[in-house]
């Protein structure tokens, strides 16, 4: 079998790109997206297939672009749990949270990167390079180093000490700005062609999508080909936000679900809500920059998305909305959950949780509402408070 990809369209202008060679943005410097032959796809394979296949993001390669040539560049990218938080809904409904933190490297950045490295790697590649809040970063430096690529990674100085040590770790090049990941991107953008880079940032190429679409395959199969009322997902780029929608298209094209779609739900923060206010304005993309940031959910700090008209798009096709939340709701609900629960969020994940509850109390989704919320890194790569005590041998100890 060859890949089923017929070709890559700008996401703007609809025009038709070669899929047989390395692109980045489309000649109207608009994101790419890959089309598929979803008939072929439908008589080729069936839902009952899958069932023999490993419970991985590659289980739906038909639905992916690389070709039966090209050597996967894989880390285990297995499954993600769907963890019920349904007592916490109050009400009939579920509330589940999908947590992609089990992933390599800790995020979902591994699925974009798995085959966006994969297909950088089968079109002879041989240094890349990523503006980053991290945890793409990270994930790069992982796949880079598991297809034995150069990779080169920009952060904001303030990003958590354990992923920009962990990016070093992979042997990748990791360099701290002064800035956002804006200004990261920028010298991305502006050095490239002198470095003979494959820029991998979110969208300027067609490929991570593809890997974050996987979270939208899984979710449906999880959900025994069936989609939930509302999904919540922290948006910054909005790769994964596009990436799903995209994927419930080709899941009805290939009749595998019906027409019921979510609501998607941009989650942000109200230091850095780019999205919020353009969607709260009636616009149909973000004007200006946000500024200034005052955030510290790193996910979510991205003033201007590439993706911006996509992303909107999406929030107002699936009849959703987009939201902020506070930096102080977002970490006193990770605590929160992480001591009440069990369960360990990142602050991006958080956020969504906080948004979930708010607009439920508000009355903006109902109470029996099936609800999904993506946690999407393990609250492990974020910093956490030091609650311990010092203990000296022997002294009393109380409660
Ligand atoms: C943990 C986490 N959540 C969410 C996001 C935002 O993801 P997206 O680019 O798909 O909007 C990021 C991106 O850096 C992230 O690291």
């Amino acid at each position: 079998m060859d890949s089923f990809v017929t070709h890559l369209e700008c996401s703007e202008s609809r025009e038709r790109h070669d899929h047989d060679r390395l692109h980045g943005l489309s000649r109207a410097g608009k994101p790419l997206l890959v089309r598929y032959d979803l008939v072929a796809i439908a008589k080729a394979v069936s839902k009952d297939d899958l069932n023999r296949r490993a419970a991985d993001m590659w289980r739906y390669r038909e639905l992916l672009p690389m070709r039966s040539r090209d050597r996967l560049m894989s880390l285990g990218e297995a499954r993600t749990p769907l963890i019920d938080l349904s007592a916490d809904s109050a009400g009939h409904g579920y509330l589940l949270v999908k947590d992609e933190g089990r992933l390599p490297t800790g995020s979902f950045k591994a699925r974009g990167m798995a085959v966006a490295v994969t297909m950088a790697k089968a079109f002879g590649v041989v240094r890349l390079a990523v503006p980053t809040a991290g945890n793409a970063g990270a994930a790069a430096a992982a796949y880079g180093a598991r297809a034995g690529l150069d990779t080169f990674v920009f952060t904001p100085e303030d990003t958590s000490e354990v992923t920009v040590r962990e990016i070093g770790y992979h042997g990748a090049k990791v360099f701290r700005v002064h800035g956002l990941i804006n200004a990261c991107a920028q010298i991305v953008r502006t050095r490239t062609q002198e470095m003979g880079w494959h820029d991998l940032s979110t969208l300027a190429e067609p490929y991570r999508i593809e890997g974050k679409k996987t979270m939208g395959l899984e979710l449906a199969e999880q959900l025994g080909w069936a989609l939930p009322d509302v999904i919540y997902y922290p948006t910054g780029g909005g790769t994964g936000f596009i990436g799903m929608w995209k994927a419930f298209d080709e899941l009805e094209a290939l009749g595998w679900i019906g027409p019921h779609r979510p609501r998607m739900v941009a989650v942000q923060t109200t230091g850095c809500a780019p999205i919020v206010r353009a969607f709260d304005d009636g616009m149909d993309h973000v004007p200006e920059p946000w500024d200034p940031v005052e955030t510290d959910v790193p996910g979510v700090r991205v003033p201007k998305p590439l993706g911006d008209r996509l992303i909107l798009n999406v929030v107002r096709e699936s009849n959703g909305f987009a939201v902020a939340v506070s930096d102080e709701q977002a970490h006193a609900t990770r605590e929160r959950l992480a001591r009440e629960r069990g369960v360990h969020l990142c602050p991006e994940g958080a956020i969504c949780y906080a948004a979930c509850q708010a607009d439920i109390a508000a009355g903006r989704v109902a109470r029996d509402q099936h609800i999904v919320l993506f946690n999407t890194a393990s609250g492990l790569k974020s910093p956490m408070p030091d609650r311990s005590r010092q203990y000296e041998s022997g002294s009393p100890l109380t409660a």
